[in-house]
């Protein structure tokens, strides 16, 4: 008789930060504990604390113990921070720092944003059918560079008595060309088109931006590249996103343009995202925030949670089997016409997040 093969574990760390977090964690958490299940595997989660429950437990939005975690774990899963009441907490205690820190701590350059819309939720979206039915793009975000962490930054005392205000955009040579190679290897992958959005009209940074680009583009001639402005990006993502395939660009505008482009899908509830570096574990979470107004009330959409789950699989443990499951559970429930509220429309069943979850358990264990 031969022994089977040990089961492979996976150590996650789970951050379920604020607001929102700890119900859609609790969801997300769930459904890995499914799919783990029926593929014969299992986990390791180790839960820390992150944002402003963090702060209020330790004084701090990151405290070292969890960045620690994080570093020794396989994959990190993190649902959101950020809450009303710590808004006037000073800007390096503030739950959002808990994010640049993670970022940078765990060099996480590439975030990937994929947006699709699933044909259930075409009306939901507040654009025509026709202009956003089958949409399948995805934003490749720089995410440790750039304005949010460029020097000098801070808030001057002038002489004369006035404050200035300061961040500096900056890009190396070496961290476009980073960040670049990330997405023309994602490209090779897709419809082999891609477009880096910039602001070479005005911006010396985004000149060296595009010249990187450009250079990059010889070693990978199959993939078509382009150049676009951010102002005009930005408004067609809105007037034909079809157009798009993979759009690369730097960490603000990424931000700007992601949060934009996930509505094309008829709710920011639905969208994950992969924080990616070159070594060591990735970052998955959903691209929403903690949304304190409706934390506790059971009104949450946890899909961009689940969805990063299956990113999780995909990109950071290679297990495209169950990420696939994950992806087919969530198709199946929409299918069936349940709905949280956000994305609710006439003729649907508006259910709560923690039904959502449950009804998402059934279709994962009915998929193929
Ligand atoms: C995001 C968020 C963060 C960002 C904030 C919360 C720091 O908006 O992940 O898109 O600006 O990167
Ligand atoms: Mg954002």
């Amino acid at each position: 008789m031969t022994a089977s093969p040990p089961q492979p574990t996976y150590t996650a760390t789970l951050l379920s930060g604020d607001g929102i977090g700890p119900e859609i964690m609790a969801v997300g958490v769930d459904v890995l504990k499914a799919v783990a299940q029926k593929f014969g595997f299992s986990w390791n989660f180790q839960a820390a604390p992150i944002g402003g429950s963090a702060y209020a437990a330790s004084g701090h939005p990151l405290p070292d113990e969890t960045l620690q975690l994080c570093r020794q774990s396989d994959a990190v899963y993190l649902a959101a921070v950020g809450d009303f009441k710590y808004d006037t907490l000073p800007a390096h205690l503030r739950p959002e720092q808990a994010l640049l820190g993670l970022r940078a701590g765990l060099g996480l350059f590439a975030n990937l944003r994929p947006v699709q819309i699933f044909p259930q939720l075409i009306d939901a979206s507040t654009l025509k059918r026709e202009a956003i039915e089958d949409i399948d793009l995805m934003v490749v975000r720089e995410l440790t560079g750039g304005i949010y962490f460029g020097k000098p930054k801070g808030i001057f005392q002038q002489e004369n008595g006035i404050q200035r205000g300061v961040n500096t955009m900056a890009y190396l040579d070496s961290e476009v060309d980073r960040i670049g190679k990330v997405a023309f290897e994602l490209a090779m992958k897709r419809d082999r088109k891609l477009c880096s959005v910039d602001k070479a009209n005005v911006l010396d940074v985004s000149q060296l931006w595009r010249q990187q680009m450009t250079k990059l583009a010889a070693d990978y001639p199959a993939v078509e590249l382009s150049h676009m402005y951010v102002d005009n990006a930005a408004m067609q993502l809105v007037r034909w996103p079809k157009q798009f395939d993979v759009i690369v660009t730097g960490n603000l505008f990424g931000d700007i343009l992601s949060d934009e482009a996930s509505m094309l899908t008829g709710s920011i509830g639905m969208l994950p995202s992969a924080s990616l570096g070159t070594e060591g574990p990735g970052l998955f979470e959903p691209v929403h925030g903690s949304a304190p107004d409706i934390a506790g009330l059971d009104k949450a959409n946890p899909i961009a949670q689940v969805l990063s789950g299956a990113m999780m699989l995909r990109y950071g443990l290679d297990r495209p089997d169950a990420a696939r499951c994950i992806e087919g559970a969530v198709e199946q429930v929409l299918e069936q016409g349940y709905r949280t509220g956000d994305i609710a429309s006439e003729g649907t069943q508006v259910v709560g997040c923690r039904e959502m979850g449950d009804r998402l358990l059934t279709a994962i264990d009915r998929q193929t």
